[in-house]
This record gives structure tokens, C-alpha cells and sequence, in this order.
């Protein structure tokens, strides 16, 4: 599946369930091989990037049972239930090879916390999207916490030599929960107390997580605070669906008139569901149908539908709590609406550089788009004429640019959309089924 022809949709209706969330699957997965005896995670997410985490761990001595495609990346069809067996806390063996995080920089930077505190050398790499990726951003605090990190120019291959780590309390320089989970779970393997003090709020799903293990955590004033030593104990979990991934589909209804969407299953943890505040402020119709929890994770049905789309304007302070959402925000604007971005210089670290690439896309389906150093501005002044986007090997890119085509006055080709099998195997057939021409 090298390129993809999108056509334009009158409206999308139907009712789906969203593949299992990205981030707590692969916060489930590691913290299950760190556990006392076996764990299972139910409603793992199926895309390339956590099969990625479970082969890395299988790698380090983790046994982990459940569908192969879940193991070894091989996702032509959705994951279901993985098993796996603890090897309980600072028990992960040497690899005896080379470990690829390959797409995905949270398998990455979260493996790279944990190996920090193991006594063994091991070096940990990617696909080329990620070894041009920026890592000091976590060298320099599990340094600090008295591991050896090293990687030429600050990006991945990094070597770990992994010591007896000691707590420290840091303030990361960068709005990350990868960077944030990376030090906390180095702080399970340390002595003493480690904390992490956040300027912006990040995803918090680290944080509920640990309890779900026996981890005794606190938090206060933006700080977290984690005692090394501690015992986890294996877990049965069920992941709620990814909500960055329903956001395609949410677009899709708030965009077309006359859409209406019913998502099951999705998970609302309030410091991920800033984007469906920002749904409702354009104008789209957005309604919570039932909501319930597991393990601190809140989940419900949402139903969106078109209303309006009127101007956004985003800075700094709002970019933390939608960083992958902007893409398909920016595929909003172009339905007729109008997005401004300031303060989002990190996502040119993202899977691609998020503001070049995604301006050059949206340019090539006919879109008015200005690149600014640190953001950008969508004026959906004029329907798109449909047109050809390259996803640059960047899955959020790829379905972004998919949702925008949907408005074009033509068909569109979405150049090297295989991306979306880093998190949404099966996203272009799904779109299809939704599509009313
Ligand atoms: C993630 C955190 C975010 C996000 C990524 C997943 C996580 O990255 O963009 O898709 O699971 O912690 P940063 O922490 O680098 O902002």
C-alpha cells in the first residue's frame, strides 16, 4: 500500500469501535514485564508501534503471549489479548542483539528509563524517522540518576550502560510525557525518591497506571513523586480506545453536515480529550452518551456531528494538551474553517517534522497554508481541489491528510499512507465504510 486514492465524501455516518490507546498500552506492557508474575492487557493497541514495545521486551527475556501480529508487528489484523510474564523488578536480561524501537519514539524513550537501571549494556535504535529524533531531552536526567547514555549528535542509536540508578528531582525542559514516564520508571529502579516537575501538564496515563501495579505514587502541584524499590504486581487490564485515533473520525463528522458518528469505547482521561473541548468551541455538536473507568482510565461513547467551524486560534499554552491532535485540526480548518498555531515548535520532532510536512501536504490537496517557525495558519477559505499529499512516513500525517480529502472537489492520493499501520491498521478500510458519496 504505497499510495492511497481518498474520495470526497458528502457525509460520514455509522458507529465503530477505536483500536486500544497507543500510550497505555505501551505504559501497560512495560510495567507487566517489570511485574511479579504474568499480567494481561486486553484491548492491546494494534499497530506497529506497540508490537514494537512487546518485541523489545521479549527481546530483554520477557515471555509474552497472544496474537503474533501484536508480537512481531505483522498487523494485518487487530491485536487483541496479550499475556505477559513479569520477570519482576530489575529482572530484564541483557539483549544479545541490537533492540529496534523502530517507528515509535515512546517505546524508545520509555525502554531507554527502564534500561537505565538495569547493570547490562544495551543499545536501542529506530526506523530513520526516529534516529533523527532529539534525545538529550532523557540522556541528560538518566545520566544524572547515574546511568551511562550516549548517542553520537544526541539521536538514536543510543548506547545504555545501565548502573545503580540514584532519585533526582527534575523539571524537564520540554512539555513530555515520554520524557516524564522515562525518569519515572527509572525512579522504580533507583533508591531514594525521584520527582518530576511538570510546567505543562502532559498525559498523566504513567501516573495511573503505577497504582494499578502496587505503585505507591504521589502527586501535588504539577509534581510526581515516586519511591524506587517497590514491588510491582502483575494486572488484568483492559486499554480503552486510543483518542487521538477517534479524533480522525470526530473530525470527519464535524466537518461534513448532515455526519453523524457514534464512537465507542474511547478513552476520556482529562488530560487527553482537549481536543474535543476544541471540537465544540469551532461549533461541531459533540455528546458524551456513557462513561464508566478501569484502572483510573475513564472511557465512553461519544457521538459528534457537524454544527460549525469557526476560527481557532492556539498558543503555547494549549499546544501540550493537543500535540497530536493539531494535524487533524489543521484537516479541520481546511472544511472551511481557520487554524493558527503558535508555541508548537516540538512537532517538528514528531514522527516527521509535523509543521513542513504537513503544510506541504495540505498545499498539495489545494489547502492556503502558511509555516510558520514554531506553527502554522490553514485558511479554508475555498474548497480543496483535491490533489496529491505525501504522509512522509508519518502516520498522524497520513490520516490527517485523508480527512481533509474527504472536502476535496476531486479524488486525492495520499503518497506512502502504509504510515497509518504504525497506529491504525485498517484506518483506510474503516474510512470507507463510513464514507457516504
Ligand atoms: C506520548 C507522548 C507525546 C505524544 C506521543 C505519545 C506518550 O510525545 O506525542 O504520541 O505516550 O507519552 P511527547 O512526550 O514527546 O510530547
Amino acid at each position: 500500500m504505497a499510495s492511497v486514492v481518498v474520495r470526497p465524501a458528502a457525509r460520514v455516518h455509522g458507529r465503530l469501535t477505536i483500536p486500544g490507546d497507543k500510550s497505555i498500552s505501551h505504559r501497560y506492557a512495560l510495567l507487566a514485564a517489570l511485574a511479579d508474575g504474568p499480567s494481561t492487557i486486553s484491548h492491546y493497541a494494534p499497530g506497529a508501534d506497540c508490537a514494537t514495545t512487546l518485541a523489545c521486551l521479549a527481546a530483554l527475556g520477557v515471555v509474552i503471549d497472544g496474537p503474533r501480529e501484536a508480537r512481531t508487528g505483522d498487523h494485518d489484523s487487530c491485536a487483541g489479548t496479550v499475556t505477559i510474564q513479569g520477570r519482576g523488578i530489575g529482572g530484564l536480561v541483557a539483549p544479545t542483539s541490537v533492540l529496534d524501537a523502530g517507528n515509535s519514539g515512546t517505546t524508545l524513550r520509555l525502554l531507554s528509563g527502564v534500561l537505565a537501571g538495569h547493570p547490562f549494556n544495551s543499545v536501542i535504535t529506530g526506523d530513520r524517522s526516529l534516529r533523527r529524533r532529539p534525545m538529550q531531552r532523557i540522556i541528560e536526567p538518566l545520566c544524572r540518576m547515574g546511568a551511562d547514555l550516549s548517542a553520537v549528535d544526541n539521536r538514536p542509536p543510543i548506547t545504555i550502560r545501565g548502573a545503580a540508578l540514584r532519585g533526582i528531582d527534575f523539571t524537564p525542559q520540554v512539555a513530555s510525557a515520554q520524557v516524564k514516564t522515562a525518569i519515572l520508571l527509572a525512579g522504580l529502579l533507583a533508591s531514594g525518591e525521584t520527582t518530576v516537575r511538570e510546567r505543562h501538564a502532559t498525559r498523566d496515563h504513567t501516573e495511573l497506571a503505577f497504582p494499578v501495579f502496587g505503585v505507591v505514587l504521589t502527586r501535588r502541584d504539577g509534581a510526581v513523586t515516586v519511591r524506587g524499590g517497590q514491588r510491582l504486581a502483575g494486572a488484568n487490564l483492559t486499554v480503552p480506545g486510543d483518542v487521538s485515533s477517534a479524533a480522525f473520525w470526530a473530525t470527519a463528522a464535524a466537518a461534513l453536515p448532515r455526519s453523524d458518528l457514534t464512537l465507542d469505547d474511547v478513552g476520556l482521561n482529562p488530560t487527553r480529550i482537549g481536543y474535543l473541548a476544541l471540537l465544540k468551541r469551532v461549533g461541531a455538536r459533540v455528546e458524551l452518551i456513557a462513561s464508566t473507568e478501569t484502572g483510573g482510565e475513564p472511557r465512553g461513547s461519544l457521538r459528534v456531528s457537524h454544527g460549525g467551524n469557526t476560527r481557532l486560534d492556539l498558543g503555547p499554552d494549549d499546544v501540550p494538551g493537543v500535540i497530536d491532535e493539531l494535524p487533524v485540526l489543521a484537516a479541520l480548518a481546511t472544511h472551511g474553517g481557520e487554524l493558527r498555531v503558535t508555541g508548537a515548535a516540538e512537532l517538528r520532532n514528531k514522527e516527521s517534522d509535523r509543521i513542513t510536512a504537513l503544510a506541504a501536504g495540505l498545499r498539495g490537496l489545494g489547502g492556503r497554508v502558511e509555516e510558520m517557525a514554531d506553527g502554522f495558519h490553514v485558511v479554508g477559505d475555498r474548497r480543496l481541489q483535491g490533489g496529491t499529499a505525501d504522509a512522509a512516513g508519518d502516520h498522524r500525517l497520513a490520516m490527517a491528510f485523508a480527512i481533509a480529502a474527504l472536502g476535496g472537489t476531486r479524488p486525492s492520493e495520499i503518497l506512502n499512507a502504509e504510515a497509518v499501520d504504525v497506529s491504525y491498521p485498517g484506518f483506510f478500510d474503516v474510512l470507507a465504510s463510513i464514507s457516504q458519496h
